[in-house]
């Protein structure tokens, strides 16, 4: 009933030719994937040039992060209105790093959340324990209250084009990906409280992507869980083989 989507996460790697040389390896693999959505969220300056090499494909393009005012003085900053000129139909909206890195809140994930929303873009939006909050077993207090916090305000629109990415900080980069149950445990969690904020109906259409070491030899088994709707990929989508044998997972 869900679309799954397989989405990659470039963060700063890869510059125009790379990017380039990437895309026309990548399209072809993937040409007759149906049924399942293909996302690259490469660098910025990256977006226009590959929206051009995959026009009339399957695969989507996204931001790494997006402003919360349409346009104005912020130095350094890119708006929503902006990706989606550029050819972005996506933006990844509170990932870990930027909330660690770079100070992001809950309330500043919320307001680009709506600024996406308004931009027809569709946010999916990271939240994710770090280990000390795990083994003190803050799991699904943390991962709670950044949902309610960060989706507050959304109406039923919104919901029909958000995804949510669970992706647990010390899974991320460190090849220590969270067992399937595991994640499961979690996915099924934030469906209850996506329920508990949206209803019923819109949860269980929002799609729950895992992040943190997904790799080819451990997306079937992720994938086969009920409530693991696609996955987040970061190191593995740089190479178009092993991102393309994770967008074809065996399901
Ligand atoms: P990783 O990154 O796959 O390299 O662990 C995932 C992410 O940060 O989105």
């Amino acid at each position: 009933m869900r679309r799954p989507l397989i989405a990659g996460n470039w963060k700063m790697y890869k510059g125009l030719e790379e990017a380039l040389a990437f895309a026309r390896a990548f399209a072809p693999k993937v040409a007759h994937v149906d049924a399942r959505d293909i996302l690259i969220c490469p660098p910025f300056v990256a977006i226009h040039a590959l929206a051009q090499v995959f026009a009339g494909t399957n695969v989507l393009l996204g931001g790494q992060n997006v402003h919360h005012e349409d346009q104005g003085a912020f130095t350094g900053e890119v708006s929503a209105p902006m990706l989606k000129s550029a050819g972005a139909t996506h933006v990844i909206i509170g990932h870990s790093e930027r909330r660690q890195l770079f100070g992001e809140t809950d309330e500043g994930v919320n307001r680009k959340v709506h600024a996406s929303l308004r931009s027809s873009l569709s946010p999916v939006v990271c939240v994710g324990e770090t280990l000390s909050e795990r083994e003190a077993g803050l799991t699904l207090e943390v991962v709670g209250k950044q949902i309610e916090r960060g989706l507050h305000g959304l109406g039923q629109e919104g919901a029909s084009s958000l995804a949510v990415a669970y992706e647990p900080v010390w899974a991320i980069g460190t090849g220590r990906t969270a067992t399937p149950s595991i994640a499961q445990e979690v996915h099924a969690f934030i469906r209850e409280v996506l329920s508990k904020i949206l209803g019923p109906q819109a949860a269980s259409r929002i799609r729950i992507l895992y992040g943190g070491s997904v790799k080819p030899d451990n997306v079937d088994e992720l994938m086969a869980e009920p409530d693991i709707d696609g996955v987040l990929v970061g190191g593995a989508s740089l190479e178009p083989e092993s991102f393309e044998r994770i967008v074809k997972y065996r399901g």
